[in-house]
């Protein structure tokens, strides 16, 4: 299925996730989205302070239209076939066992991104594409889902069915493949920093 070679071997769900932005628009059931959702609660962080917190809203309920409002026009000219959108966001501090204030999590970037990931993996083997957005309006999102100061808003996620790529604006069309990746060689090296 997968256009994608892997340089060594690797299991193909890898290769075989990628980002379409077709959707079907198609409901996707409450269980089946928190079962998503769950994956991404069992990602390892930091001190397991598990700082990633998800918001969403299913396709033709205001939760999503006030996601979907939030995205930049190019995002919103896809995503809005999205059965679900997922906003991806961290507490960016934390109180440690025993401790009573709260005290910057410098990893919770990182934690959240392998809590999407998590979420983006599990959806691909349920039969479920994902597209994450950095495009959208923070101020806007937060307001709009009165995110508190001390959280950061990292991504919103489209969930759902893979659609005809006919349904796509025709800009959009020609790039609906599964794009390719940078050498190994330029992104891991023994010892020290020599790229
Ligand atoms: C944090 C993040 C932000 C992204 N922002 C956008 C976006 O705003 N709009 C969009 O169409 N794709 C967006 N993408 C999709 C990336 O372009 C895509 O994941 C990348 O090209 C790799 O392709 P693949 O996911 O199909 O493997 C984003 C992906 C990530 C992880």
């Amino acid at each position: 299925m997968s256009q994608r070679q892997a340089a060594h071997p690797i299991d193909p769900q890898f290769t075989d996730r990628w980002s379409p932005r077709a959707f079907t628009g198609e409901a996707i059931a409450a269980d089946a989205l928190l079962g998503l959702l769950e994956a991404a609660r069992w990602a390892p962080s930091a001190s397991n302070i598990q700082p990633a917190r998800f918001l969403f809203g299913h396709a033709g309920t205001p939760a999503f239209a006030t996601i979907l409002d939030g995205l930049v026009p190019f995002n919103q000219g896809w995503a809005g076939k999205a059965s679900a959108l997922v906003v991806v966001l961290s507490k960016t501090s934390s109180v440690a066992p025993g401790q009573t204030e709260a005290k910057a999590n410098v990893w919770h970037a990182f934690d959240a991104g392998a809590a999407w990931m998590s979420l983006a993996l599990q959806a691909h083997l349920k039969g479920y594409i994902t597209h994450a957005m950095g495009g959208f309006d923070g101020d806007k999102l937060r307001a709009a889902l009165n995110v508190p100061a001390d959280v950061a808003i990292h991504a919103v996620v489209a969930v759902g069915k893979q659609g005809d790529k006919a349904s796509l604006p025709e800009g959009l069309q020609a790039r609906e493949l599964p794009n390719d990746r940078l050498p190994l060689a330029q992104l891991a090296a023994e010892g020290a920093w020599s790229f």
